[in-house]
């Protein structure tokens, strides 16, 4: 018997200075394709990305082709065509079969107003935030206090890149664990053991700027502020762009108890080179700065925006790309032998090397043969800490996003809220038993709780489960206690 299950799958909190952020949901992928119109444009990129954000995304997308005529968008504010994009994450078996991990309801890209007078991001503007070929974490694990970091943003942009990635383990039924608290992929037998709802992916942007729209290597043009997310911005990078910030969700646990590894799709099983793109694709300059202006709600609910127009999440899922012939036969989800395609794992601690890329200016990938990990191969990973958003102490904890709970269907039965607002579609299949990968969940959202500074997001995900379940609870109630239990984490410390 399929029924839904009900999951509260983010919410953000803010303590300290931050002032107001808006949420933009992209629930949808406009494609998944080795495309990067930023590092290879009018070619075929090195690895595979999930995509979303405008319709007009291509090997050679501008902010021109994004916002052309027509042209839609997968975010559910419509003046929106950005486009945004990161890596997938896959699940190799060890025989080498190698699955895309399901991604779990798009993208979230949360616009937060952490410096002051924040600018609009100029037409033509992009940027590129991570490093691929990185594959080590330097530095004290897990991070110090924010007051002991450097002041001085200048000499410390790869201290600062490094820590803003972050590898959210997902538990639902315990406090969530504070945002840019990992910044490595954690083991696989963590996730087994500690992360029965997946993974959370976290990027920050930087967000000073020297004025420019690009750089040659895409990120020059851009800089972080000495805490990531706020504090000096280096001397040069005088412009305030608000801090962009992309959440992803996978699920890892539709591969508990299998025998592999989880890796990115640029070869990368450590997590320390995860990166992504942004786009500029907002109907104009002027737009964007008058929501910026505008739009201050403290909810980050983008409903609360007078100026933005919304679209529903079916409309939105109609917004897709063409993917290009000669990356028809990539087959990126899989399964499949290997990466797509044929990109090799590359493990570290030293930088990762180029390789030739497949189908590029007729190319087979090689160079690099597929490795085996090393030996010496493990994954330092950091236990379980509550995010605690009373306190801008420790590192990052100024956003705490904030997880709140999933019932087990056992739950569902004791409290009978099962589908608590009556959304009723086809469930999913999801066998992780088997090589192919599972369906992706289907979910809808919801709506979002509001709660003195606390914002919680509820949507649910269509789930298989084995139980006849009859919905007992109305959507009020089941609001109210959510709300409730939320309230106490936060204010019960
Ligand atoms: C911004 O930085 C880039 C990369 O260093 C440089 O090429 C560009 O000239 C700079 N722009 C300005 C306006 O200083
Ligand atoms: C750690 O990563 C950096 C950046 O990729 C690299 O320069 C450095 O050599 C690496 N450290 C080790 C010990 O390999
Ligand atoms: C690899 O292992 C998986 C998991 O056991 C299995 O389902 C799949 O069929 C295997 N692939 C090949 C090519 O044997």
């Amino acid at each position: 018997m399929k029924t839904s299950q009900a999951i509260l799958t983010s919410a953000i909190a803010f303590s300290g200075i931050a002032s107001a952020f808006w949420r933009m949901p992209c629930r949808s992928q406009t494609g998944v394709a080795r495309l990067d119109p930023l590092v290879d444009p009018g070619e075929i990129s090195a690895h595979v990305h999930t995509i979303t954000g405008g319709g007009g995304f291509s090997w050679d997308a501008t902010f021109e082709t994004l916002t052309a005529d027509g042209s839609c968008t997968a975010c559910e504010v419509t003046q929106d065509h950005s486009a945004y994009w990161t890596p997938t994450l896959n699940f190799a078996y060890d025989n080498g079969t190698t699955v895309m991990v399901p991604q779990v309801g798009g993208m979230l890209v949360y616009y937060l107003y952490y410096l002051d007078k924040v600018k609009a991001f100029p037409e033509g503007f992009q940027m590129l935030a991570g490093n691929q070929a990185v594959r080590n974490f330097t530095g004290p694990f897990p991070d110090t206090e924010l007051s002991h970091w450097p002041t001085d943003a200048t000499d410390d942009q790869f201290f600062l890149q490094q820590r803003a990635l972050g590898f959210n383990c997902l538990n639902y039924d315990i406090d969530p664990e504070p945002s840019l608290y990992r910044h490595t992929m954690p083991s696989q037998e963590y996730l087994d053991a500690h992360c029965k709802d997946g993974i959370r992916l976290e990027l920050a942007f930087p967000s000073c700027g020297n004025g420019s729209l690009d750089s040659t290597d895409h990120k020059s043009h851009m800089a972080y502020p000495s805490l990531v997310k706020e504090g000096n911005c280096p001397d040069g990078y005088d412009e305030h762009y608000p801090f962009l910030f992309y959440e992803t969700i996978w699920a890892t646990n539709a591969f508990a108890g299998e025998s592999g590894q989880f890796v990115l799709s640029y070869g990368d099983p450590v997590g320390t080179g995860y990166h992504g793109d942004f786009i500029m694709g907002w109907e104009s300059e002027e737009f964007l700065q008058d929501a910026l202006d505008t739009c201050k709600s403290p909810s980050g609910d983008i409903e609360d925006c007078p100026l933005f127009k919304m679209q529903s999440d079916s409309d939105a899922a109609k917004c897709t790309f063409d993917v290009p012939d000669c990356l028809k036969e990539d087959n990126p989800k899989g399964p499949r032998q290997g990466l797509a395609v044929d990109v090799p794992v590359q493990y570290g601690p030293e930088e990762a090397t180029a390789y030739a890329v497949a189908g590029r200016k007729g190319h087979e990938t090689q160079g690099i043969a597929p490795s085996q990990a090393p030996e010496t191969f493990s994954q330092p990973t950091l236990t379980y800490s509550p995010a605690d958003p009373e306190s801008t102490k420790t590192a990052q904890g100024g956003i705490v996003v904030a997880m709140a709970t999933t019932k087990s269907d056992s739950d569902q039965m004791k409290h009978g809220a099962v589908n608590p607002v009556g959304f009723e579609s086809p469930a999913t299949t999801s066998s992780p038993a088997e090589p192919s990968p599972p369906a992706q969940p289907e979910e809808t959202p919801v709506s979002y709780i509001t709660n003195g500074n606390t914002v919680v997001e509820l949507f649910v995900t269509e789930v298989d489960v084995t139980v006849t379940a009859t919905e007992t609870a109305s959507a009020d109630s089941y609001h109210k206690r959510h709300l409730h239990r939320h309230a106490h984490h936060h204010h019960g410390r």
